[in-house]
Order: C-alpha cells, then sequence, then structure tokens
C-alpha cells in the first residue's frame, strides 16, 4: 500500500500519457483477440457452421462468398489485424518508454537534489556506498520498476481479462473447467514470490556493502598498499561476495523449481483444456470452431498469468528499492521552513554568546560555553591540540553545524535569523583535507564561477604560493587533476584550495589547518600576500605551528573544547599555559636544528 502511494506520488505529473497508455492497452488487447478467433473461423468456414463469435461487422466480410474466397479473406483479415496490432503495439510502447523516462529522469533529479540539501552533520556519517547504492541501483529499479514491470503487469491483466471474457462469451461451462488452474497457476505465483521477500532485501544490503568496500578500497588504495592490507581486503571481499552469492543461489533454486512446478501446472492446465474441447465437441457442446477458438484463447492467458507472477516478483523487490529510496527523502534536508531569510551586509564582526556544541551521537559536548568577540579585519589564529575542537568551531560560523545553546552573532544580527546559502557565500573556508574535483587546475580554482578571467585565476594562485608549481606542469593550468592527470602533492591540493577561496571577496576567510602541508617559508609567504590584498577580511587562522600564529592579531587557544586562554604572541609566551608549552617545545627544535646545523658547518 505504501509502495502504491510512493508510486502514485511520482506518477501524477504523466496523467495524460497514463490514460492514453490503457485506452491503447484496452484497444490493442481487444484486436490482438481477434486472431485466436479468426484462426478458428477456418475451422467454421470448413464445417459451414455459423457460430462464430467474431463481431458482426467482420463475419458480415464472409456473407454470400465461396469456400476459397471465405478462406482468402480469412487470410487478409489475419494480416490487416496483426498490422494494426503491431502498429499500436509500436505506438504503446514508445509511449511507455516516453513515461518511463521523464518519471524515471525526475525521482532521480529529485534524489540526488535531496542529497545536496541534506544536513553536514547527516552527510558526515552516512556510508557512501550506500548513498551510491541508493541513487544508483534502487533508482534505476524503481525507475524500471515503474517503466517496464507497472504497464506490462496492467497489460497481462487487461489481456486475461479480455481474453477469458471472449471464451465466456462462447461456452461458460467450457470455459469454468478449462480456467480450473488458472487461479492455481497465479496464487502459486503469488504465494511463492512473498515468501522470497526477505532474501531480496538481503541482497539488497549485501549490494550496499558490497559497493562500500569496493569504494574503500579504491579511495584508500596506498592505505592498503602501505600496509600491506591486501590479503585482508580480498578476504573481506570475497567473505562479503560468498554471502551475496549464497543468497543469490538460494534463490535461484527457488527460482528453478518455481519456473519448474509452474511449467508443468501450464502443461495439466492446456491438456486439460484439450481433452475438455475434444469431449465438448463430441457430446455436441460445442462446435469445432468454438474449440478451437477456446482453447486457442486460453492459451494466449497462460503466459501472461504466469509473468503476471514474476511481475509481482519485481513489485517486493521495487517496494524495497522504493522504500529505500523514500527513507532517504524522508530525512529532513538542512534546510527548514523557519530557517532565517535575511541578507544583511556583513563586514565580519563575530560573536559567540554562551555557545556549546554536541554531536548528536556524541555523549559529551564538543564545545563548551565558548565566548569571544571578533572584530572586522582583525587576524585571529585558532591553536589547540588535535581533537580540542577546532574545525567543529569553526564549522558552527557558516552553519555546518549547528550549535546546541547559545548564539552566535554576525555584525549584531544572530546567524540563525540569516539565509544559510547567503551566509556561506560570505564565509570562505578552506577545509582541512580539500577535495579537488577530476577536473583541470584551472577549473578547480575557479568552482565559484565558472567565467573568471584567467588573470584572476593567476592572481589568486600566486597569493597562494601555487602559481608557479602550476606553470612547471606540462599543461599549465589546463593540466588536469587526481585520476585522469598529475597526482598533486599534499601541499599543492592544499594551496590550490586556498586560491580557490580568494576567487571572490570574502568579509569572512577560515583557514583550517590549511598550510599545514606547506614547509614555514611558502606559509610565511602566503600569510604575507594575504595581508598585502586590498580588501581586509576578517581571518581566522587554524594551526598547530607557533610561527604561523604569532603574527595574528589574537591568538585563541583551545582545549578541551572551551577557549582556555586569549592573546598576542608576546602576551601569551609569557604566561604559563598551552601555548608558552607548544613555543618551548617548538622554539627548542628550531634551536636545536641551527646549533646542529653550526656544528656541522663547524665539522666541515
Ligand atoms: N561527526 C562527528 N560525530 C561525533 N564526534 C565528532 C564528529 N566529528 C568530530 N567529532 C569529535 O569532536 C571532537 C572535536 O573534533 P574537531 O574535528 O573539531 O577537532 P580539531 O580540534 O579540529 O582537531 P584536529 O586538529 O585534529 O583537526 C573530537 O573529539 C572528535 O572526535
Ligand atoms: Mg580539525
Amino acid at each position: 500500500m505504501k509502495t502504491a502511494k510512493f508510486i502514485f506520488k511520482w506518477i501524477k505529473g504523466n496523467r495524460v500519457t497514463i490514460i492514453l497508455v490503457l485506452a491503447l492497452m484496452l484497444t490493442l488487447n481487444y484486436i490482438r483477440s481477434l486472431v485466436p478467433l479468426l484462426n478458428a473461423k477456418v475451422f467454421g468456414i470448413l464445417e459451414n457452421s455459423d457460430t462464430s463469435s467474431l463481431p458482426n461487422f467482420i463475419n458480415n466480410l464472409f456473407n454470400n462468398k465461396s469456400i476459397p474466397d471465405q478462406l482468402i479473406t480469412v487470410a487478409i483479415l489475419i494480416i490487416v489485424v496483426v498490422l494494426i496490432r503491431d502498429i499500436l503495439n509500436f505506438i504503446l510502447d514508445a509511449e511507455i518508454a516516453n513515461a518511463s523516462e521523464s518519471i524515471g529522469t525526475r525521482i532521480q533529479v529529485a534524489f540526488y537534489k535531496h542529497v545536496q540539501d541534506l544536513p553536514y552533520s547527516y552527510l558526515n556519517r552516512a556510508e557512501t556506498g550506500d548513498l551510491i547504492q541508493r541513487s544508483i541501483n534502487d533508482v534505476n529499479r524503481f525507475k524500471r520498476f515503474v517503466g517496464h514491470v507497472i504497464p506490462h503487469m496492467f497489460n497481462s491483466i487487461v489481456i486475461i481479462v479480455i481474453f477469458s471474457a471472449q471464451m465466456f462469451a462462447i461456452n461458460v461451462e467450457y470455459s469454468l473447467y478449462a480456467l480450473l488452474f488458472v487461479p492455481v497457476l497465479f496464487f502459486s505465483s503469488y504465494f511463492y514470490f512473498k515468501k522470497i521477500r526477505g532474501k531480496f532485501t538481503e541482497i539488497e544490503e549485501y549490494e550496499g556493502k558490497f559497493t562500500t568496500v569496493v569504494q574503500e578500497n579504491l579511495t584508500g588504495i596506498r592505505v592498503v598498499k602501505a600496509f600491506a592490507r591486501e590479503k585482508y581486503e580480498i578476504d573481506k571481499f570475497n567473505d562479503i561476495m560468498s554471502k551475496f552469492t549464497r543468497s543469490w543461489r538460494d534463490i535461484n533454486k527457488d527460482f528453478s523449481f518455481y519456473w519448474g512446478f509452474t511449467d508443468l501446472l501450464s502443461f495439466a492446465e492446456i491438456l486439460l483444456a484439450f481433452v475438455l474441447a475434444v469431449i465438448f465437441t463430441v457430446n455436441g457442446k460445442i462446435t469445432l470452431d468454438q474449440a478451437t477458438a477456446m482453447f486457442l484463447l486460453l492459451q494466449n492467458i497462460l503466459w501472461p498469468v504466469r509473468s503476471l507472477g514474476r511481475q509481482i516478483s519485481e513489485m517486493t523487490k521495487a517496494s524495497i528499492a522504493g522504500s529505500r529510496i523514500e527513507e532517504v527523502l524522508n530525512i529532513p534536508t538542512e534546510y527548514k521552513e523557519n530557517d532565517g531569510h535575511l541578507k544583511p551586509k556583513i563586514t565580519g564582526n563575530i560573536e559567540f554568546k554562551d555557545v556549546s556544541f554536541k554531536f548528536d551521537d556524541a555523549s559529551i559536548e564538543t564545545l563548551k560555553d565558548i565566548n569571544f568577540k571578533i572584530n572586522e579585519g582583525e587576524t585571529i589564529a585558532l591553536i589547540g591540540r588535535t581533537g580540542s575542537g577546532k574545525t567543529a568551531l569553526v564549522s558552527l560560523i557558516n552553519k555546518m553545524l549547528d550549535t546546541t545553546s547559545g548564539s552566535i552573532l554576525i555584525d549584531g544580527i544572530d546567524i540563525k535569523d540569516i539565509d544559510k546559502k547567503y551566509l556561506r557565500s560570505n564565509v570562505g573556508l578552506v577545509l582541512q583535507e580539500p577535495f579537488l574535483y577530476s577536473r583541470t587546475v584551472a577549473e578547480n580554482i575557479s568552482i565559484i564561477d565558472r567565467n573568471l578571467s584567467m588573470d584572476l585565476i593567476k592572481k589568486v594562485a600566486s597569493i597562494a604560493s601555487i602559481h608557479k608549481d602550476i606553470e612547471g606542469f606540462e599543461k599549465g593550468y589546463e593540466t588536469m587533476v587526481g585520476e585522469r592527470g598529475v597526482t598533486l602533492s599534499g601541499g599543492q591540493k592544499q594551496r590550490i584550495a586556498i586560491a580557490r577561496v580568494l576567487t571572490k571577496e570574502k568579509p569572512i576567510l577560515i583557514f583550517d589547518d590549511s598550510l599545514s602541508a606547506v614547509d614555514s617559508e611558502t606559509d610565511v609567504k602566503i600569510r604575507n600576500a594575504l595581508k598585502e590584498r586590498q580588501s581586509k577580511s576578517t581571518t581566522i587562522i587554524i594551526t598547530h605551528r607557533i610561527v604561523t600564529a604569532k603574527d595574528a592579531d589574537r591568538i585563541f587557544v583551545m582545549e578541551d573544547g572551551t577557549i582556555k586562554d586569549i592573546g598576542t604572541h608576546e602576551e601569551l609566551i609569557n604566561r604559563p599555559g598551552l601555548y608558552q608549552k607548544i613555543f618551548n617545545i617548538q622554539n627548542y627544535f628550531k634551536e636545536e636544528g641551527l646549533n646542529t646545523l653550526k656544528e656541522g658547518e663547524a665539522h666541515v
């Protein structure tokens, strides 16, 4: 029932086509049912009986004709009827294909759009393999069901109804006896396929796991190789594959039994109909042409009855696919009705007021009672141990995550009241793990706006200290990145990600550990170039390095989800605390390094 509702939701838009398809199906199958009647007519002509159940306007064509002429008329009529049947069939198939494609595309687009709008907190923990499985396999299965199985199911029903009606119109008693096995044939399919529904769900789940394993293996292939985990990976794959194969084998065994059994039933049905036809004819209850007509009509019903069973099986599969799609579609998107709609001019003052944050699935708060004010144009360095909540804190600023309590104000306005997309377009964020597309370097830099000039792309690349590296590539800015092109180093990726965020002036810029993979010298170069830019954005730099932090206007020291200290470099190195400790350690290594170098020189 739920599936029916779901299907109805998607086919509503194609109402006219559906009515046309149904009308065509009825006409087509009525015309189809004339073929057995015309075949039987031959016996009527030879026996000179007047019992044909063909409609009058066809029967009248035979009046006052010699037997050879009547036979020729039958032949011509069969050709005409078959021709009309095939033309209608062609139109019907084309209509179904059209409707199917448009319904399928609608589902696919809606699904994809919905996934884009899902909250970051959901996507962050969702299994990619499972989502890929749902958006490709399940959507395709459902699309096939709506566009292929449902029309054929209706067609089977229409054939069964029209053909048995033709039989009953000829002789009720014979039809009742002859169709005795048909319900058995139908119910055996129905109950059989109902029984195996669970196994299909199992297979779907294995398919999802299988996609995840392959996807994880391919994206993490370097880890696999570095740790010589090939055997473990293959074993894991084999394990899922063998479970998957076992489930299919079970289903296929059941299938073989089902087809064998229903083959036998169909054969028994045909035999029964034949014996009955002989008995009824010999007893004079029906004429030879009536017997032939009913026998042929019945044969035409058997296949649709059996395939109705198969179509019901597809229905179970499709309902599973449908519910898996619906499950995702029912997850609320991050855009809620009471979302803010304000689009104020943002200059870059940020204020956190008693902000706390907890991940849905975590037991303790990741951020606790955070209070601070950052002024427009200020540069803040955020330093703290790994896991202290730095990424979580900046993710609150552009509403990737939502505060659990407290409020964040930007230029005095609570970000809850600011339009999410607008806010994000004003906050430039360079992620800790930059993602580059398999496109050219230039395209990767210009993702915000496809029409950026080459001059601007080069300018931002220079600020990010990546211009020289790019010039060094064989095809320069047109070099492909990733799987189809060059493999970039971690530092190169980070710098391309930085260049990307600089293509548009943003009042707020956040660099989440974005310089971790570049050497200290390049780090300084990039920060100096950033300073020289005309616009003065409020800048938050997350880092583990004192050299990166020390030039900031103020430094925030994070510990266990709280801001423990705030001050300038000079202030912080002079009071006991985490910053001083990090400074001492990093300074010690720096001096140690210099001493070692000097000693080395002395030895030469
Ligand atoms: N999706 C999540 N669900 C639950 N807990 C999470 C999630 N993401 C991060 N955490 C936890 O929240 C805490 C803070 O993580 P966060 O990524 O903000 O740290 P960080 O300071 O940025 O660390 P790093 O310097 O390593 O990047 C960590 O303990 C982490 O395990
Ligand atoms: Mg982080």
